[in-house]
């Protein structure tokens, strides 16, 4: 019944947000800088016998971005699509190839872009955020600064960090983090309900 859950990104960990998403019924923006067909995304490298959740993930993205509305419903691909900023009233606006402006009214934004993210979308790209403010956000020199029992910001309640950007640079405590989030989020969401 929510506005969409935005997912930014292309890559496994947003095919897996993307997959859970379907799964559970909630409504999916999926943006994503690359073309669908883009030899770097990583679904045009699984062979396709062997990944057939991924390849569905890869098809969706491809006809929903091409016919509109699509064979798929609750999903919308934004391929070649950035993030220009989020509003306070939980809007995120977009920027087309062709710097066309687009909004779009959210829920939540999980933004899964890699272990070393361009973070422009954030005020002052994220500065104001980081263990150290005056220096850019770096995941192995300057991560940004959250509570380590939540992976809650520290300067920005409601935003989260996990895995490399909150200085977690190994795979294996990307569980523990996501865990810790998804606690925080629901205690709020038991406390504050819509
Ligand atoms: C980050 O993204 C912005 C906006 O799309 C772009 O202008 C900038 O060049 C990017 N920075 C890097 C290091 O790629």
């Amino acid at each position: 019944m929510s506005d969409p859950i935005l997912i930014v990104g292309a890559g496994l960990s947003a095919a897996d947000a993307i997959l859970l998403a379907h799964h559970c019924n909630i409504p999916v923006i999926h943006a994503f800088r690359r073309r669908v067909s883009d030899p770097a995304l990583i679904f045009n490298q699984l062979p396709k016998t062997m990944y057939p959740e991924y390849h569905k993930v890869h098809q969706m993205m491809e006809e929903q971005a091409l016919t509109s509305p699509g064979p798929y419903e609750r999903y919308i691909s934004l391929p070649k699509h950035r993030v220009a900023s989020f509003t306070e009233d939980k809007k995120c606006i977009f920027h087309d190839k062709n710097h066309h402006q687009k909004v779009h009214k959210i829920s939540m934004a999980l933004v899964l872009i890699g272990s070393n993210p361009n973070l422009s979308y954030l005020p002052n790209n994220g500065m104001d955020m980081a263990v150290d403010c005056d220096q850019p956000v770096s995941p192995k020199r300057n991560p940004i600064d959250v509570n380590p029992f939540t992976y809650e910001s520290i300067h920005k309640k409601g935003l989260y960090a996990i895995g490399p950007l909150a200085g977690d640079n190994f795979v294996r405590f990307v569980q523990g983090g996501a865990l810790a989030v998804a606690s925080s989020v629901l205690k709020k969401a038991n406390k504050n309900p819509p």
